[in-house]
């Protein structure tokens, strides 16, 4: 028996930067895994090509179908969740992880757009997967898991990054209040610093990468995975009682960091 048998998911974001495992990737592989049908929505539909790859190679073809799709336009997101209930005849799950991050600053070194841009992605993506998602999943109940980021709470030269997952928190809360009632749970988790393609685009040192391990109280190196297990959890029937939470999965770093 798999944890999501018979569900329906969409993983937003569900492709890597590179053939690494990200965020999103490792949710949508871990699903499927776990019975759930899953649609994986990427801007970049090469790179959600990749996830099925790996999909099929664990014999898992029949779970996973790729999806072109930009989270910052609505009819977009109204176009996959149409396609996810037009091929499996439902929608329990939205798995909203895209997100992008700019690099280090203060707001003053920082081009207007940018901004714009930050919020755009990360705050409106996620607002509008969730508006074109709920509709679908008021019929049977849904989980909708929000990807934020420990930033919101470590801020320093990160003041654009930290407002938008601030932001996703507090989405979080208001639509998890909202759609209560639709049997609609909404939850949300912060993930450390994991190791990740985006984390590696970005330039991470071999050094810099030792220090963000040795911050965690811990001693680990978190990974994509980690992430992933947590959203499976809030993604399941096993969090029937969860809702509106922001859950850390950093491996104690907030705890000696604040
Ligand atoms: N990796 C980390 O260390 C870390 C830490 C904290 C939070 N996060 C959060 O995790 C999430 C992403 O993680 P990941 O590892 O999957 O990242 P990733 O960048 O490897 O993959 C994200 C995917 O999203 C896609 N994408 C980007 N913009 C899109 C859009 N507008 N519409 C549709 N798809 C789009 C990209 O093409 C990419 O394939 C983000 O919300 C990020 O803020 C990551």
């Amino acid at each position: 028996m798999g944890r999501l048998d018979g569900k329906v998911a969409i993983v937003t974001g569900a492709g890597s930067q590179t053939e690494g495992i990200g965020n999103g990737r490792a949710a949508a592989i871990l699903f499927a895994r776990e019975g759930a049908k899953v649609l994986l929505v990427d801007r970049v539909a090469e790179r959600a090509e990749e996830t099925a790859h790996q999909l099929q190679a664990e014999g898992l073809q029949d779970t996973g179908a790729v999806f072109q799709a930009d989270v910052t336009d609505a009819a977009q997101c109204r176009a996959m969740v149409e396609e996810a209930v037009g091929r499996w005849g439902k929608l329990d799950i939205l798995q909203n992880n895209v997100g992008i991050g700019a690099r280090a600053g203060t707001i003053l070194d920082m081009d207007d757009a940018v901004w714009e841009r930050m919020m755009r992605v990360n705050v409106t993506g996620m607002m509008l997967a969730a508006k074109a998602a709920i509709p679908a999943m008021k019929a049977n109940g849904g989980a909708i898991v929000n990807i934020s980021s420990i930033a919101a709470w470590l801020p320093r030269g990160l003041t654009a990054y930290a407002t938008s997952k601030g932001a996703v928190e507090a989405l979080t809360r208001g639509l998890a209040a909202d759609h209560a009632r639709d049997r609609i749970r909404v939850n949300c988790i912060e993930p450390g610093p994991v190791f990740t393609p985006m984390v590696q685009v970005a330039g991470m040192t071999d050094e810099l990468r030792e220090a963000r391990r040795r911050a965690s109280p811990l001693g680990l190196e978190g990974t994509a995975w980690d992430i992933a297990y947590a959203s499976l959890y809030l993604a399941s029937g096993e969090a029937r009682y969860v809702t509106g939470v922001v859950l850390p999965v950093d491996g104690g770093v907030l705890l000696t960091s604040r």
